[in-house]
């Protein structure tokens, strides 16, 4: 399927885990993808893939400046600028009283301020292009799942963000939509081991009964969000968490 063809698309954590299998699926369906990363081999190493059409970009998403720098790039090298996926987060799980100000300057940066640095720097291409933004939020936040706080607060802010600028932007053109994953990267798996009842629980309770795959069962759903088969969705959150949500 080459549904893609013609977009450009600037995927944060691009390189690897689910960014990484967005970047390999939007480039299969025809796109090009600015990969921004801070793991440098994992972007060298996805680059390589399709040399023509990925270009890595090794940055911290919470900064500003590498926001723009993405943009710069879409556009010089691309000519445009027609989706933005900002599925980069980092965060500390730990009980809500032990949470320093570092952790939440941690999940914070690198989740809201991050989203919302990239879909200002996007915008006016955006415009251009009539093109979306997906943006990650995650069961966790929607549970309030314990250890979770600094990173479900952030999340919940950028479902916020998204509802705001999809009937903001929607005379643009541009659509906001939000997915909320669940899938077995790297990781969840480090989750896992530390903290393995967790993890359990969360497979019994998923009616698909089992983690997603990052490339078959999650980028798909950012390729359809990107698309034009969507031109009708704004504003969503799409749970593609194996039937654990219901989200009325
Ligand atoms: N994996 C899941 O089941 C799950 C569940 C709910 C929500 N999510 C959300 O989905 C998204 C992707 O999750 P994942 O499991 O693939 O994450 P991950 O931690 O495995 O990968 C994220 C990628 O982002 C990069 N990254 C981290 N900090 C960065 C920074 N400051 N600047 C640039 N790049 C940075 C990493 O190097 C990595 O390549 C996140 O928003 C996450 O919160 C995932």
């Amino acid at each position: 399927m080459k549904n893609l063809e013609g977009h450009v698309v600037i995927v944060t954590g691009g390189a690897a885990g689910i960014g990484g299998a967005i970047t390999t699926v939007l480039t299969e369906r025809g796109a090009k993808v600015i990969a921004v990363d801070i793991n440098e081999e994992a972007g060298a190493e996805i680059e390589k893939t399709h040399p023509e059409r990925i270009v890595f970009l090794k940055g911290d998403v919470s900064k500003e400046s590498i926001a723009k720098e993405a943009v710069r790039i879409a556009v010089s090298k691309f000519g445009k600028l027609t989706g933005l996926v900002n599925n980069a987060h980092a965060s500390r799980q730990k009980k809500l009283m032990d949470l320093t100000e570092d952790d939440w300057a941690l999940s914070f940066g690198t989740g809201f301020n991050a989203s919302l640095y990239f879909m200002k720097a996007s915008y006016k291409e955006l415009v251009k292009s009539k093109g979306a933004v997906v943006n990650f939020g995650s069961g966790a936040a929607l549970e309030g799942q314990p250890l979770q706080a600094s990173y479900a607060a952030a999340k919940e802010a950028i479902r916020g963000l998204s509802r705001v600028a999809a009937n903001e932007w929607a005379e643009d053109g541009i659509r906001v939509n939000v997915v909320c994953p669940l899938a077995l990267t790297e990781g969840v798996v480090n989750w896992k081991n530390e903290h393995p009842e967790q993890y359990e629980e969360v497979a019994k309770k998923t009616p698909l009964h089992r983690f997603g795959s990052p490339q078959e069962d999650i980028a798909p759903i950012v390729a359809f969000l990107l698309s034009n088969d969507s031109k009708y969705m704004t504003g969503q959150t799409v749970m593609a968490d194996g039937g654990t949500v219901k989200l009325r």
